[in-house]
């Protein structure tokens, strides 16, 4: 097989789970990709910090700078807006097809990094940005490419999930739950970017970007988060035959003549009734509920968070880029970003 060149930047919860699985399963992914996927660094910030995985120490370095040049695909799991917006682009720029998580990044800074991928040929991936494992960056980008989006209604943080539903479950209290959901490795390294909405509102963004071919600012998406919710709205709401979730709702709105079509995206604490499968979704997991024109009601369901279950949707990324590179290389291949049409986006 050819050699692809692949360089880690971060190695913590999915950094690392996406470096070992890369290593444990080199053959396998060298036969799906059609080529070697060769692990040339990992880019870290403390060489000694303790990992969930071990990591081979040869490979760690604390300078990302030679990774970013002579690589054929840069990984981007270290989260924040810099130095990962400067790293990225300096991989882009360097020939790299480049794979991220980072949904901070590209829910604030997506039009720059593609607009730069654009210009080189290259491709940016980010299946694992919004709902962790589950694929729906794809569905939404590609297989639904044919028909309309109507709403999407996700669960896309697992930590308010998580802390909703024990709350639900069990009568536990806000602050007791959000501390198992740190230890358990799903809440953002601030839990603030979980609890009041922020996590959410990035992934809406990018979620109702893809659906609606265009781009969605994240200051255009209303934000709650969960911390106004008591024990007692809980306990109501069950008596009332609804469930508490956290939900992204995007959806179009119909205008008149004059205004046409506008977009909505909010996220909010909602009242979800018992018998809607979104009320079945527990835990940390996450659910992505699309309504389109022509295919109906399609439902996205697994672990949207988690180091090891993220990590499969980074690795998925990885192939497809070796797969582009094998293919023909730049220029190749998918577009980027589906942003064809730009409707007004309005909020009810
Ligand atoms: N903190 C995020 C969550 C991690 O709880 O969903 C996955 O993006």
């Amino acid at each position: 097989y050819r050699r692809l060149r692949v360089a880690l930047l971060g190695a913590g919860a999915v950094g690392s789970q996406v470096a070992a699985l890369l290593l444990r399963h080199a053959d396998e992914l060298a036969d799906r990709a059609g080529a070697t996927l060769e692990l040339v660094g990992i880019a870290v910030r403390d060489l000694d910090a303790t990992r969930d995985v071990e990591l081979p120490r040869e490979l760690l370095t604390t300078d990302p700078e030679p990774l970013l040049v002579g690589s054929d695909i840069v990984i981007e799991l270290m989260g924040g807006i810099e130095p990962a917006r400067t790293n990225l682009l300096q991989a882009i720029n360097a020939g790299a097809d480049v794979v991220t998580a980072n949904k901070a990044l590209l829910a604030t800074h997506g039009p720059e990094i593609f607009d730069a991928a654009d210009q080189v040929g290259a491709q940016v991936y980010y299946e694992a940005a919004a709902a962790g494992a589950i694929p729906i960056i794809r569905p939404l980008r590609d297989s639904l490419a044919g028909d309309r989006v109507q709403r999407i209604m996700g669960i896309v943080n697992g930590t308010t999930n998580y802390i909703l539903d024990r709350m639900d479950a069990e009568g536990a209290e806000f602050a007791d739950v959000l501390a198992q959901a740190q230890a358990l490795g799903f809440a953002e390294a601030d839990p603030t970017a979980d609890v009041e909405g922020y996590d959410a509102a990035q992934k809406a963004a990018i979620l109702a970007s893809l659906a609606f071919h265009t781009t969605v600012p994240l200051d255009k998406v209303h934000r709650e988060g969960i911390t106004a919710i008591d024990k007692d709205m809980i306990d109501a709401a069950r008596h009332a035959g609804y469930v508490i979730k956290l939900l992204a709702v995007c959806e179009r709105l119909p205008g008149d003549d004059d205004t046409g079509e506008s977009i909505s995206v909010r996220v909010y604490p909602a009242l979800v009734d018992r018998a809607h499968p979104l009320a079945s979704v527990h835990g940390a997991n996450n659910a992505v509920f699309v309504q389109a024109e022509a295919a109906g009601d399609l439902m996205f369901y697994g672990a949207g968070a988690g180091g090891v279950q993220t990590a499969s949707a980074v690795l998925g990324d990885v192939v497809s880029a070796a797969r582009r590179h094998i293919a023909g290389g730049k220029g190749v291949g998918e577009s980027t970003r589906a942003n064809l049409a730009v409707a007004p986006i309005g909020r009810v």
